[in-house]
């Protein structure tokens, strides 16, 4: 029987490029963009691999696109769906993983850390007075959530600990005893949140509903010295805007993973003091992505050997 033929995009930590080639010869380069692609049964991708209608043209057998990720925007899900090739991502194992490295970006955010950091560094460090290098209270404040999904879910329990007040939007309200065990509020009217947080932290996914859901006029709505995190995509967010919206108020200051336009950061982001700017490193723990890989790699098999993936996308 001929080996079907499954492509994976760069490097797969832990076993599981071992474990496909157990049953599939793999072809693998640093990127779909330049792979061939005519006779692969499977794409295993990265976030990085755009997988819209060109590179499906050039895979003409594909059954599968197995993303490394969770986040799903990168691929082209209508035109997936239209030529039958079955989407799967990597919910769960990168929950908690995602949700500390939000959690560290906001407590940085508010204590600023890394800027005190830099300006030790810098020699900049004269005296300990009680004005020095104030920051935001964290403890007690109130934290909304955009998008109470996993990571949305992983962060308020986060939250508890610090005696925070949880308040969330999406679309759709949890059920009440999953909001009283949270210790959540369902807000249904974003700006309300926005208005009233001391700090909003964004679990959405990148959609068309929520590509620049925080627009300069959102931004100009926020409370007055209030913190924006950011770890689900940089373009739910337009950035010169917040640059602005840090420069000028209302935000005190920001934490980020995701940008626009990744690796570049905007340069007007750059050049502030009051944002930390981590490098889109929200599942980066060796353990998380072994599991992120060992994931990708089940659903590719499950799903050239005719069985239902483990976690599909609809
Ligand atoms: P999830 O469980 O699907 O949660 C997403 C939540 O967003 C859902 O509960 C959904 O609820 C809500 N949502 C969808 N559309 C919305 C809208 N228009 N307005 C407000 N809320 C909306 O996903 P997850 O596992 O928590 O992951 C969330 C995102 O985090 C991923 O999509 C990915 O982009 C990002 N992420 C980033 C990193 C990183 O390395 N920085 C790592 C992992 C994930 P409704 O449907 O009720 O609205
Ligand atoms: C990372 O950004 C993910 O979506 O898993």
């Amino acid at each position: 029987m001929p080996t079907k033929k499954v492509f994976v995009s760069g490097t797969l930590l832990g076993d599981a490029l071992d474990v496909l080639r157990e049953s599939f010869e793999v072809l693998q380069c640093d990127s779909v963009a330049a792979a061939d692609l005519e006779e692969v049964s499977g794409i295993v991708a990265l976030i990085t691999d755009r997988i819209d209608e060109t590179v499906l043209a050039r895979a003409p057998e594909l059954k599968i696109v197995a993303n490394v990720a969770v986040g799903v925007d990168n691929i082209d899900l209508a035109a997936c769906a239209a030529r039958s090739v079955v989407v799967t991502n990597t919910p769960d194992v990168l929950t908690e993983a995602t949700a500390d490295l939000a959690f560290g970006l906001l407590l940085d955010a508010a204590r600023r850390i890394s800027e005190g950091d830099r300006l030790v560094r810098a020699g900049e460090w004269k005296q300990w007075t009680p004005s020095f290098h104030l920051g935001a209270r964290v403890h007690g404040m109130k934290l909304g959530i955009v998008g109470f999904g996993r990571i949305g879910m992983a962060m308020a329990r986060r939250a508890r600990g610090f005696g925070m007040h949880v308040g969330y939007t999406q679309r759709k309200r949890i059920p009440e005893n999953l909001e009283r065990v949270l210790g959540a509020t369902y807000v249904p009217d974003i700006d309300e949140l926005c208005a009233t947080s001391d700090a909003i932290s964004i679990h959405c996914p990148l959609t068309p509903e929520t590509r620049g859901l925080f627009s300069a006029e959102r931004l100009a709505r926020m409370k007055q010295r209030s913190l924006l995190i950011n770890t689900a995509r940089g373009a739910i967010i337009d950035e010169p805007a917040l640059a602005a919206a840090l420069q000028n108020g209302p935000l005190a200051a920001a934490g980020l993973d995701v940008y626009v336009d990744e690796p570049r950061v905007h340069p007007a982001l750059l050049a502030l003091r009051n944002v930390v700017l981590a490098p889109h490193i929200g599942s980066a723990e060796r353990e998380t992505r072994e599991a992120m890989a060992s994931l990708a790699a089940a659903n590719m098999i499950a799903v050239l050997h005719e069985r239902p993936p483990l976690t599909p996308v609809r």
